[in-house]
């Protein structure tokens, strides 16, 4: 199967980013769209800041850092970033109404060829791809935070996604680098009904006053070697994210899955996590600390 060369990745938030750094780090020209000019650019400055830092440690050569510049374009047309694109990976907030309307939007005037990935963490694919009007066309290509660095890519089948889609979904995660695996389009998939239910029971043991945020973390990264604890786990993937993937999946499979208050909290106040600064813990120059509000 021939490799794919052009890939437009729509939505320059945290995963937007991480995904468009990985495709131009592995060869492919990616075009990372936002509706705003400066966050697209500001995705690809850190990008490129990440790769100057690897430069000064001597893992990556200036040689290839700059063509890694040269792949990696941001860009608020939409027009300019599609129309010759052979991938479109959609990683915008997740609202299946938003998901629709920005695709759709991109199915115009993308070429017919093109197949069309959402990064969704637990919509569903053949929802999706029905709403959509080209179930065949459309996939799941679920990636982990940070996408440069995580080994895998979760594959989400939808009902009616075509054989030869599957096929090279599958080619160009393997070009991409990363292990996967494929799942069919259920709540949740695998990955994010497992993970959720581990973050939320940390935190009801935090509510209920089993251990504090980092006795919690280091119970799961020294008992068990997870690379990172729960809590912590989510300020990196965001408090927002994990509490409407746990409003999803309860209204989807059921009670086990109900978000916790202090989490509903946390995100009524804006404390989000690394990307706000403050979630569980408090995100400083040195790293992070538990956050003091919650000690008992
Ligand atoms: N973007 C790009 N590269 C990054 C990065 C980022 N945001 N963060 C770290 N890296 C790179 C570093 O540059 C470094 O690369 P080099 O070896 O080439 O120098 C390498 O990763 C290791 O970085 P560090 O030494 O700074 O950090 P670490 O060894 O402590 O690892 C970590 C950091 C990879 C985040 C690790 O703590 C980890 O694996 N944590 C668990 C992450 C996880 O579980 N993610 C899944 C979340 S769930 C999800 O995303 C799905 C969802 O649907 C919500």
């Amino acid at each position: 199967m021939s490799s794919i060369e052009r890939v437009t990745v729509i939505g320059a938030g945290t995963m937007g980013a991480g995904i468009a750094e990985l495709c131009a780090t592995r060869g492919v020209l990616v075009k990372l769209f936002d509706l705003s000019a400066e966050v697209a650019s500001s995705a690809r400055q850190g990008a490129l800041a990440r790769c100057d830092r690897r430069v000064e440690k001597g893992s990556l050569e200036r040689t290839e850092r700059e063509a890694i510049a040269a792949r990696f374009v941001n860009t608020s047309d939409l027009r300019d970033a599609v129309q010759d694109t052979q991938i479109v990976i959609e990683a915008v907030p997740e609202d299946m109404t938003l998901k629709v309307k920005v695709l759709k939007s991109a199915l115009e005037q993308a070429p017919t060829t093109a197949l069309f990935a959402s990064n969704t963490s637990s919509l569903s694919i053949t929802e999706l791809g029905s709403r959509l009007g080209v179930p065949e066309r459309v996939i799941g290509l679920h990636f982990f935070n940070p996408p440069p660095v995580m080994p895998l890519i979760e594959i989400v089948r939808g009902l009616s996604t075509h054989a030869d889609v599957l096929a090279k979904a599958s080619a160009f995660v393997a070009q991409l680098g990363k292990e996967q695996i494929v799942v069919n389009d259920s709540p949740g998939f695998a990955t994010s009904r497992l993970g959720v239910i581990l973050g939320a029971e940390a935190m009801r043991m935090l509510e209920t006053g089993v251990a504090g945020v980092a006795d919690i973390d280091r119970a799961l990264e020294l008992g068990y070697r997870h690379p990172m604890g729960p809590l912590k786990l989510t300020d990196l993937v965001g408090l927002d994210v994990r509490l409407a993937i746990l409003d999803h999946l309860t209204r989807e499979i059921g009670e086990q899955f109900r978000a916790p208050v202090l989490l509903r909290q946390l995100v009524r106040a804006g404390k989000l996590g690394k990307k706000s600064g403050v979630g569980f813990y408090v995100w400083t120059e040195q790293g992070p600390v538990p956050n003091p509000e919650l000690a008992r």
